[in-house]
């Protein structure tokens, strides 16, 4: 049986003192239970801080970015042994605003992908379409770029651990969210393109839904079969936003 992940991306915002209020918030109101885990990825200043916070707690620490390379002359970027160094399990690649306003291309994100797991983090790989795209009725063909660019690279079994989010561009930070139904369709494709290559990795794998998810739709989006849980922007900034959808996980397991 697949666990709910219910992932916070806290983006480029928050100071040391926010994110200590907003972990310690998050933390006091994690609901009990089983089948669902917490994940929160603060910008890198404060992850350790965080994850020191979090240890011992259900909360887990990831983080929105990583280089490719282990270590050197990479002037402003953060390896991945660095991330595990200061307490994160997860990773985010391929994030939609790296790829947009970066240039990230999916080889540089296939490289993430490899060097996040040769550390012993978890990489959340975030595919998505723009508006352009599925207007002009390419959604699968650009997920499938995404997401064919780490299988070339990484081989399907490596995707055994790991974790995909579904983010379609013009959900993000939009208030405009994909219906339980779009959402649906496109992780149904995910997993039988995956199933293509390995039933066992592709029914294994989570799924997580990206784009304006709150409280109110949480749970008709986590009511999908193939939804796994979510990447959320904007309303993991607050604890109780953020809780509310936790408690949405929980309530369907
Ligand atoms: P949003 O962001 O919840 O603010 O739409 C999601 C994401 O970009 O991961």
């Amino acid at each position: 049986m697949r666990e709910f992940l219910i992932a916070g991306n806290w983006k480029m915002n928050a100071t040391s003192a926010a994110s200590a209020e907003l972990v310690a918030g998050i933390i006091d109101g994690v609901p009990s239970g089983e089948g669902f885990s917490v994940l929160v990825c603060p910008p890198f200043p404060y992850i350790a801080a965080v994850a020191e916070q979090a240890r011992g707690s259900a909360v887990l620490v990831g983080a929105q970015n990583v280089s490719e390379h282990a270590k050197g002359a990479f002037t402003g970027e953060v390896a991945p042994s660095m991330l595990r160094d200061v307490g994160c399990e997860y990773v985010i690649v391929g994030h939609s605003e790296r790829r947009a306003i970066y240039g990230e291309t999916s080889a540089q994100v296939a490289a993430k992908f490899v060097a996040a797991q040769a550390a012993g983090l978890t990489p959340i790989l975030c595919v998505g379409e723009t508006l352009d795209e599925r207007e002009a009725g390419t959604t699968e063909a650009v997920i499938d770029e995404q997401l064919d660019a780490v299988l070339d690279v990484a081989g399907i079994d490596a995707l055994a651990a790991a974790v995909i989010a579904y983010e379609p561009v013009w959900a993000i930070g939009t208030g405009k969210t994909a219906t339980p139904e779009q959402a649906q369709d496109v992780h149904r494709h995910i997993r039988a393109r995956l199933a293509a290559q390995n039933e066992a990795v592709a029914g294994g794998m989570r799924i997580l839904y990206g784009g304006s998810m709150k409280g109110e739709n949480a749970a008709g989006l986590l009511g999908q079969p193939d939804i796994d849980g979510g990447l959320i922007g904007g309303a993991s900034l607050k604890a109780a936003d953020f809780l509310a959808i936790a408690a949405a996980a929980a309530a369907q397991k």
